[in-house]
């Protein structure tokens, strides 16, 4: 309604004017119109408790959240749901463009396609406390993701996941069996969770410091391997972030 209403105004106003002038006024009002109409993705990370979970005797595995617009709650999916051509995701019974939260709980299975999320489009979404090895596969192009929950999974290995994820701002990987942090779009500035991650290598930790602008919570509970090829620090065993980061701050 409104769109049209302001074409209308500005068609009047320039009505002696030649034409490409007023279809470039009017691109420039459509644009400016879906820009303000696109509903906003709020940067608050979407989580439930595990008591909030369909229970087991409940037929359906997904439900909207009590308490959260827009959001929607899975729990104990396998891989049959989230595999390659998995068509669980796609069927529920919400719309699925007004749908921005996704929280998934207790996710089993060995890889997690990032495909079958398919034709989502969430702001937030979270894949926490299951048993989940890899994440294959990559977010599209123009994905709105802000705020990303991978907490929690034994995650050993990442696709180039995150390569199109330009708008990210949170990533928790915390408590998973990562050696390396996954790739991402060089000019991105986020905030990360990487604690509790046993096998996260320090010369990979150096080299995602020098890549990318973070800034790291939990930065206490995070510890990185050393590596005894390299001779950085006088040990190979755990260094605490503290450490590489004054490391870094003298040598780079
Ligand atoms: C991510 O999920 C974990 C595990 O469920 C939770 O403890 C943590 O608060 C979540 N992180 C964010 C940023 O919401
Ligand atoms: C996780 O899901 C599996 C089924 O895939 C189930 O056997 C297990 O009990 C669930 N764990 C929790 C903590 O609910
Ligand atoms: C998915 O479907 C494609 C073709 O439809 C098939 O080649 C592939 O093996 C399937 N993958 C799985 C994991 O079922
Ligand atoms: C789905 O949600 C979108 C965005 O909120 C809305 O524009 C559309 O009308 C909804 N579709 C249905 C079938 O409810
Ligand atoms: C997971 O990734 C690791 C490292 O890339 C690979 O060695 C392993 O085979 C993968 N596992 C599965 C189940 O695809
Ligand atoms: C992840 O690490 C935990 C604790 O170090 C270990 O028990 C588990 O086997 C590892 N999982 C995988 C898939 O490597
Ligand atoms: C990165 O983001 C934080 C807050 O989100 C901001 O304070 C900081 O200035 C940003 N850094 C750069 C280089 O843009
Ligand atoms: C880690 O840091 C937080 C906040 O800076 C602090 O409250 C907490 O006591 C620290 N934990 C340890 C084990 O040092
Ligand atoms: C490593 O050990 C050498 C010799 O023992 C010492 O000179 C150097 O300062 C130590 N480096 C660090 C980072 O502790």
């Amino acid at each position: 309604m409104q769109r049209c209403s302001r074409f209308v105004i500005y068609s009047q106003l320039h009505k002696h004017q030649e034409v490409p002038k007023m279809l470039l006024l009017f691109l420039l009002v459509l644009i400016l119109s879906t820009y303000a109409y696109e509903t906003p993705c709020s940067n608050t990370c979407y989580h439930e408790a595990e008591e909030e979970c369909p229970k087991f005797n409940e037929r359906e595995k997904c439900k909207l959240s009590q308490t959260t617009k827009n959001a929607v709650l899975c729990c104990h999916l396998t891989s049959d749901d989230v595999g390659a051509n998995s068509t669980l995701l796609q069927n529920l019974p919400f719309n699925k463009s007004s749908i921005q939260k996704l929280h998934f709980r207790n996710v089993t299975a060995k890889e997690f396609y990032i495909k079958s999320l398919n034709t989502w489009r969430p702001c937030s979404l979270a894949i926490t406390d299951g048993y989940i090895e890899n994440v294959t596969g990559i977010f599209p192009r123009g994905t709105k993701l802000s705020c990303l929950n991978f907490s929690s999974n034994s995650i050993l290995h990442f696709d180039k996941t995150l390569k199109y994820s330009i708008r990210l701002e949170r990533l928790d990987l915390s408590h998973n069996n990562l050696s390396d942090i996954p790739y991402m779009k060089s000019s991105i500035n986020i905030t990360l969770d990487i604690s509790n991650n046993k096998a996260l290598q320090c010369t990979n930790l150096i080299k995602t410091m020098k890549q990318y602008q973070i800034t790291f919570v939990n930065a206490n509970k995070t510890t990185c391997l050393s590596s005894n090829t390299f001779s950085w620090f006088n040990t190979t065993e755990y260094v605490s972030l503290t450490k590489v980061e004054q490391f870094y701050e003298v040598n780079f």
